[in-house]
């Protein structure tokens, strides 16, 4: 089996061809993949076609599949390794997955719990005549280009991320009983490569340490638009996986027809806890 790797853009994401994802994938190809997945963050595979038992297996040249957290109630089926990213509703009107309809703001996923998942995995299944594509940000990219005197005021600092898509209000620090939250190293270094990534979001940051609440807000105004780029936007066809490194990039969702069906499974590979840049660079 012959892996060829085209680079999508100059920042980041790589296609992948000459790879079945449905059959155990041999040694040296997983070798190829994760060297090519650690340098271009993203990495595309078309034409795919997997059963969910394969799907399962998917990216276990990558680590090991990750348990899914999010509630039962919120995501419409109960598979615990496979979840459905979709706006379709059963007969009774139930959503059939999770995370619906529209847009949605750059994120990583599971930043709010103490090991992140390290990877997540997208398999398009059913798409929407237009819209919904997937924008990814790199996130190296993003601290390099953070001003000198921004990158010293955050140097070994946390933000604190907190879990709940229903709402757009985030919470204070002093109301966190009821919502899943964990502070996290603002600059995180990469286990793998080594590099310093900027941690943070719009969407699920909702403080960052060492000041007060309008101190905080302040800053991370200033620092969310840093995360808030777009180096590599997907447009789905069917059979597409997608596999992205949630330690140094973010990802985000371009709207699409409320009244057009997208369904996506969804996996993600196990993570340690995140290294802080100034720690583990002492
Ligand atoms: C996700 C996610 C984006 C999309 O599954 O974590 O953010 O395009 N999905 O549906
Ligand atoms: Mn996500």
């Amino acid at each position: 089996m012959t892996v060829e790797i085209i680079p999508c853009t100059k920042t980041m994401a790589a296609e992948i061809r000459g790879v079945d994802l449905s059959q155990p994938v041999d040694d040296d190809s997983a070798a190829t993949l994760l060297e090519a997945w650690h340098k271009y963050v993203l990495l595309l595979f078309r034409d795919q076609k997997m059963t969910d038992q394969q799907l399962k297996n998917s990216a276990a040249w990558l680590g090991k599949t990750s348990q899914i957290a999010m509630p039962v109630d919120r995501r419409g089926d109960d598979d615990i390794e496979i979840q459905k990213v979709s706006n379709i509703r059963d007969k009774a009107g139930k959503p059939i997955g999770a995370l619906g309809d529209g847009e949605m703001w750059f994120h990583h996923d599971n930043s709010f719990t103490e090991a992140p998942d390290k990877a997540t995995w997208l398999y398009a299944v059913e798409l929407p005549s237009t819209g919904g594509n997937t924008l990814f940000g790199n996130c190296y990219e993003s601290y390099e280009a953070l001003p000198k005197e921004l990158k010293k005021e955050i140097e070994g600092r946390k933000v604190l991320q907190v879990y709940d898509f229903t709402i757009r209000e985030k919470p204070r620090r002093n109301e966190l009983a009821d919502v899943p939250h964990y502070w996290q190293p603002v600059v995180v270094q990469h286990p793998v490569t080594g590099r310093k990534a900027l941690y943070l979001d719009r969407l699920m940051t909702a403080a960052i340490d060492g000041g007060s609440d309008a101190e905080s807000d302040e800053l991370l105004g200033q620092l969310f638009p840093y995360i808030e780029r777009i180096d590599y936007e997907h447009e789905w066809q069917l059979g597409d996986y997608v596999i992205w490194d949630n330690r140094c990039s973010v990802h985000a969702r371009r709207d699409f027809p409320a009244d057009e069906r997208r369904l996506l499974k969804r996996g993600k590979v196990e993570g340690d806890p995140l290294l802080s840049a100034k720690i583990a660079a002492a």
